[in-house]
């Protein structure tokens, strides 16, 4: 074998799933744990997994030893739901929040999402770059190294178009690697709010068709919520996304359980996100259409919500995911640590299962599994060093960031 590029030692425990399909039952928390391993990358790819002794012929002059000093490792964290682009923040809806304001009559409002539409669309592309490289910055700090995008606060092409070319001009400039999620379906416009047909037209003759065919996003979502989008609305911009060769995403149960989960298993969606509600009909519907649950526990616990029914989903055979859904509305939360911590609290899932949703599975929601979600060979050298001694540790402490070294590519882009 080839003299390396870098090689990882001294790593007290290597922990990953393994593959590159979501996995779902008992799978779930079926993890790898090495101790006292080795990890050889060449040209940013992972090339060797050992474990004692490194074998000496993979050393050269040049090799980079990094000493992991007998810590966790396991692979970048994967966010595979954000609205990572928004002009504003909305902490004036903090005060509302603790009088007992539901999150849907602020919409109804006009405030909520309609309000950072406000903001997202007085914003220059330059403004929204720079503010949203301030997030990526954090979050690759808290240990993501691949992140999902949707767009959504821009509801009218121009603007739309203007969030998904700030997400395409990050993904060349800094290290995160970013995948864009269309979703002008993510509220009706105040300019259509007596014509939501024409707006679901505008969104299927004109704007879908433009984003595939200049390829500014991979995946379609819509918020399929009472006073939103409705089932049979859903399904059609979704349906169109689908036949433009994007994959569909559905914001389903978050609020009301308005048929959102058994749409996604139907028409056999990619993913279904939040699911907070998702009645047992869901569940198996996605089960059976091979959806991913992508749940997203700080925003149940931001909203003072019930928390999704993760166990019931594993059970079912549905693979769960978690993201940390960072909006300036219902969770302001960019952290993928803390989103970690609430699953495991709150879905009561194992560290391993967490472990899973937080890389594997997410990794396969925005179909990035081929090259990152595990420590394996073949796969990106996106890799986290942990200030923790084992798995457990990292699940058990909480509220700090226990991130010592994030790996991207092979390359170490950030030592906290
Ligand atoms: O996932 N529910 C819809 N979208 C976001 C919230 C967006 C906002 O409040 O600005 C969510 O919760
Ligand atoms: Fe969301």
């Amino acid at each position: 074998m080839d003299i390396q590029d870098r090689i990882i030692y001294n790593i007290g425990v290597l922990a990953t799933a393994e593959g590159r399909t979501p996995h779902k039952g008992k799978e779930q928390g079926d993890i790898k744990q090495i101790e006292n391993a080795y990890i050889a990358i060449k040209d940013g790819i992972i090339s060797k997994i050992g474990s004692g002794e490194v074998d000496k012929n993979l050393i050269g002059k040049n090799t980079e030893l990094i000493d992991a000093q007998g810590k966790l490792v396991t692979a970048g964290l994967v966010d595979a739901h954000t609205h990572l682009v928004f002009g504003g923040w909305r902490e004036h809806e903090l005060a509302l929040k603790l009088k007992g304001v539901p999150y849907l009559d602020i919409l109804r409002q006009g405030g909520g999402i309609l309000s950072t539409v406000r903001s997202t669309r007085s914003s220059s592309e330059d403004e929204l770059y720079e503010k949203t490289s301030e997030a990526l910055e954090e979050m690759l700090k808290l240990g993501t190294t691949t992140c999902e995008a949707k767009s959504g606060y821009g509801l009218s092409l121009e603007h739309e178009i203007k969030q998904l070319n700030v997400v395409k001009r990050l993904n060349e400039s800094q290290p995160i690697e970013l995948v864009s999620t269309f979703m002008a379906a993510h509220a009706v416009p105040e300019e259509y709010k007596d014509n939501k047909q024409g707006y679901v037209d505008l969104i299927i003759n004109d704007m879908l068709p433009f984003v595939a065919e200049n390829k500014l996003a991979q995946y379609c979502d819509v918020f399929c919520e009472t006073a939103v989008f409705d089932k049979e609305e859903s399904r059609k911009i979704l349906t169109t996304a689908q036949k433009l060769n994007m994959g569909a995403k559905i914001h389903a149960d978050e609020i009301d359980a308005i048929g959102g989960s058994q749409l996604a298993g139907e028409i056999h969606a990619v993913s279904a996100e939040h699911l907070i509600v998702a009645p047992d009909e869901g569940i198996k519907s996605m089960a059976d259409g091979g959806t991913i649950a992508v749940l997203l526990p700080s925003t149940s616990f931001y909203l003072d919500k019930t928390f999704a029914r993760a166990r019931e989903m594993i059970n079912q055979g549905v693979p769960v995911a978690v993201a940390s859904d960072f909006n300036p509305g219902s969770t302001p939360n960019l952290s993928m640590q803390l989103t970690m911590n609430i699953a495991s609290y709150k879905y009561k899932m194992t560290p391993e299962e967490v472990l899973t949703a937080a890389t594997l599975n997410a990794a396969c929601a925005i179909g990035k599994a081929d090259k990152v979600g595990t420590v394996e060979v073949g796969k990106q050298a996106d890799l986290l060093i942990w200030n923790a001694p084992n798995l457990d540790r990292i699940f058990y402490r909480y509220g700090h960031n226990q991130v010592k070294t994030v790996i991207k590519c092979g390359n170490i882009v950030v030592n906290n």
